[in-house]
Order: C-alpha cells, then structure tokens, then sequence
C-alpha cells in the first residue's frame, strides 16, 4: 500500500465509530499520525493517546484537545469533521431543543473545529479540510427535518471556507455519502419487525443494489486529504452508487 498521507497530522472527529473510525484507520494505513476526537472512548483501546475525547459543540474542549495535538507535532495538515447524528422530525413537530441540537452538532461543530485548527493551518500556508455532509445536503426526503437545513449548511460551509482561503493554501471540500452500512444502520435494519425485508427494500433503492460501506467514503476522504487533490477545492463529491440522480423510485 502506497503511504497517500506520510508525515502527515491528521483529525478526525467522530472516530469511535462508523465513517470516522473507518477513516482513521485508513489514514493511518497511509502513514498519517491520526488524532480522533469524539465524545465517545476508542472502540479499539480505552488508553489510546491519540484518541481524545472532546464534543464538537464545545470550543473549550476542542480548544484542549487541538493545542494538545499541535504541542506534539506543532503542526495539523487535515481535519476531518465527520461527527454528526440523524434529527428527524415532521417540522412542525420539531422542539426549539432538536433545531439547536441538529444545527449544533452537524453544522456549528464543524465550524467549531475549522475555526479551532485554521490559525495553524494558515501559519503554514497549507492544509486540507474535509466535511462529511450527506446526500440531505441534496436533495429532500420528507419527514427528516431538519437534517438537511444543517447538511446543505455545511456544504455552504465548505464553498464559503474553500474560498476564503484559497489563496493562503487551504483546501476545504466535502463529502456526501447516500446510504452507508454503519453500526447504527444495522441497529436499525435489526430493529424492524422483519429486518432482512427492510435491508432488501433500501438495497432496491439504490441503483449498484448493494449499499454503500465506511471504507469507500474513507477512500474519498484519503483522496480529497491528499496532495493528489491539490487542485479540488470548494467542491462536494456526491457518494451515493448515483441513487441522488433518479427521477423515479
Ligand atoms: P456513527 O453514529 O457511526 O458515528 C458518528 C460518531 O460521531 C460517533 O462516534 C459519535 O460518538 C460521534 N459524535 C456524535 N456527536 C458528537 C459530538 N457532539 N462530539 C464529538 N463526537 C460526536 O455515524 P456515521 O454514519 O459514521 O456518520 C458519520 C457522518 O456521516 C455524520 O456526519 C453523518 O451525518 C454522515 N452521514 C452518514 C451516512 C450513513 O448512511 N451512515 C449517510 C450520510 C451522511
């Protein structure tokens, strides 16, 4: 395997599972130094240093961990703001709490985290920032209000950032993953009263009738972290087996 990433300091929030974890596993296959950071411990080892634990909504323990990581190193050449959780409500259902917790954790957090490792990023002249949106940043699938709101959110996010500092060797792109086989989907799919029909039906939906797996979103996001990307900038890269372009279900 060719080292993608060698010498590079890589974050990576919601490593504990899913995405991120798949993530952080695959950046480091590539010879990055990874830091996760999530709520959550390391599913792998209680003590793992390079595991911090911080919550994407609070600046102080992002603050922490971020001068932590550029104490060791003195330096973070990608971040990936992949934390994030489902808000689903009919929007007139929806509580003020939800609406602040949706927008908190899958847009402000990723803000948060920019906001956090950009003065470093920018002292020196390089880095690559990728954001995990979502096929809601797309399109509108009704009744999960007000995740997209957040997700077309943080692909405004990424354009606006992308720009901002283009000129000064930062890189902000995203990622919009359609159906991905994550631990808390086959919580769901083993939830259903008949959970082989219920996978069966979201596998017909998606054109490739199969669904997606965190390692093909990570690859995305080694590629877009890389300097292989170098001219990719402000974009979003649609991860979906091309399910966001039918017209008819
Ligand atoms: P997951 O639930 O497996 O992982 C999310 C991780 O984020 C967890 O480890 C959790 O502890 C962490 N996290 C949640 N809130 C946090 C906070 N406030 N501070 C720090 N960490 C926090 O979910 P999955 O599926 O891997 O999702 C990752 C990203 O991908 C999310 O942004 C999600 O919206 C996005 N996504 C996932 C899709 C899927 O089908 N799995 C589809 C489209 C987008």
């Amino acid at each position: 395997m060719s080292a993608r990433l060698l010498g590079k300091v890589a974050l990576v929030t919601g490593a504990a599972s899913g995405i991120g974890a798949a993530t952080a596993r695959l950046f480091a296959a590539h010879g990055a130094h990874v830091f996760g950071l999530d709520r959550n411990p390391s599913p792998e080892r209680a003590d793992n240093p390079a595991h911090l634990i911080a919550d994407v909504t609070d600046a102080e323990s992002i603050g922490v961990a971020v001068a932590r990581i550029l104490g060791q190193h003195g330096r973070i050449d990608v971040l990936v703001n992949n934390a994030g959780a489902d808000v689903f409500s009919e929007p007139l259902s929806l509580s003020d709490a939800d609406w602040e917790r949706c927008l908190s954790l899958n847009l402000k957090g990723a803000w948060n985290m920019a906001r956090a490792v950009l003065p470093s990023m920018l002292e020196q002249g390089a880095g690559s920032i990728v954001n995990i949106a979502s096929v809601h940043g797309h399109k509108i699938i009704p009744g999960a209000f007000p995740y997209p709101v957040a997700k077309h959110g943080l692909i405004g996010l990424t354009r606006s950032l992308g720009i901002e500092y283009a000129a000064r060797g930062i890189r902000v792109n995203s990622i919009s993953p359609g159906l991905i086989l994550v631990p808390r989907i086959e919580a769901w799919f083993a939830s259903q009263p008949d959970p082989e029909a219920a996978r069966r039906v979201q596998t017909e939906l998606l054109p490739p009738k199969r669904i997606g797996t965190p390692e093909e979103v990570a690859h995305t996001a080694l590629f877009l972290a890389s300097d292989e990307a170098r001219f990719i900038n402000a974009t979003d890269i649609l991860i979906d087996g091309g399910r966001s372009q039918l017209y008819h279900e």
